[in-house]
């Protein structure tokens, strides 16, 4: 969003404390996070899913994860680590581009692409660098979102043609988080609590800096990422088809005062057109549909008129 591009503006100058407007009384923010000694994420491995004997074990571990966390991490996922190490250069050197040479790529109202922006990814990449390592991360991440949709519906007995149906030239977008260093860490959110409106999100830690929580039980718990894992959120429409036996987790980002972090998330989801609701595998005399069926279209329509606020978007939906 353009406040992304504002914040980072605003620190070019030297600050010591944050202007009143970011300060956020209501975050419950307390002294900064120690994000080293933490509750790991449970840990999916996407070669055992793959594998018949492990694999139900595996699944189940899939399923038991996305309901009481919302929130995996993903180990062999495939992606090189040579293609992620490329990736991050790539970033870091755009981000580092004086700001005149990044304002060229800047969104203009409209516009899907562009810098400070959600990237539609379809049928356009960004348009600075070397596209190829863009590319290449798209296409393997793209491969990677369908191969562990398939198995979340698995876990959910939901038929493989439903899910191709939703999710086949399914809707996807790319977003570049920058969140620049602050002088007073514990007064603001680089981003406030929401939950993702998508079936998933496949989160990377560019430059290794912490920052993610996640709210479980009530309690905001710091997201210790591994360096070149992914962390996939489970987002609202996974939430809706599984009829709520998976959790759309609700999370927020904290910055600190003398890091800067980079973060990309990819978005996958149901193509607009297409009818999300409750799964047929999920209901049951005893399992009566908790959300109303709507399209696609208006479930996001409905997410971009609010601002961001926790997850009463999903609640809405009840
Ligand atoms: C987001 O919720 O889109 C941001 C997540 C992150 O920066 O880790
Ligand atoms: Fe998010």
């Amino acid at each position: 969003s353009n406040s992304v591009l504002s914040v980072m503006e605003l620190t070019k100058e030297p600050m010591t404390v944050v202007p009143k407007n970011y300060i956020r009384p209501d975050q419950e923010l307390s002294a900064p996070s120690d994000y080293s000694t933490l509750t790991t994420i449970p840990t999916i491995d996407m070669k055992k899913l793959a594998l018949g004997e492990t694999s139900d074990l595996e699944l189940e571990k899939l399923h038991s994860t996305c309901k009481a966390w919302g929130l995996i991490q993903l180990a062999n996922h495939g992606v090189s680590s040579s293609l992620l190490e490329k990736l991050k250069h790539e970033i870091e050197e755009f981000f580092m581009l004086p700001s005149e040479e990044k304002m060229k790529y800047k969104a203009r109202p409209g516009d899907v692409e562009g810098y400070g922006t959600i990237i539609r990814c379809n049928d356009q990449t960004l348009d600075w660098g070397d596209r190829n390592i863009l590319e290449a991360y798209i296409s393997e991440l793209q491969k990677l979102a369908m191969t562990l949709l398939g198995y979340m519906g698995k876990a959910l007995k939901i038929e493989i043609k439903e899910m191709e149906e939703l999710f086949e030239d399914g809707m996807q977008s790319m977003r570049m988080n920058y969140y620049p260093p602050c002088p007073q860490p514990e007064l603001v959110v680089g981003i406030t609590p929401h939950s993702d409106a998508t079936g998933i999100t496949i989160l990377h830690q560019i430059n290794g800096v912490q920052g993610l929580q996640i709210k479980k039980d009530g309690v905001w718990i710091p997201v210790n990422f591994c360096s070149d894992s992914f962390v996939v959120n489970v987002g609202d429409v996974m939430e809706i088809l599984s009829n709520g036996a998976f959790t759309s987790i609700e999370h927020r980002v904290t910055v600190n005062s003398d890091k800067e972090r980079i973060s990309l998330a990819m978005f996958f989801n149901p193509k607009l057109e297409a009818e999300i609701g409750p799964a047929t595998s999920t209901l049951s005399p005893r399992n009566p549909p908790l959300f109303k069926r709507i399209t696609m279209e208006d479930y996001v329509k409905d997410f971009f008129s609010r601002n961001l606020n926790g997850k009463s978007h999903l609640e809405n939906m009840r």
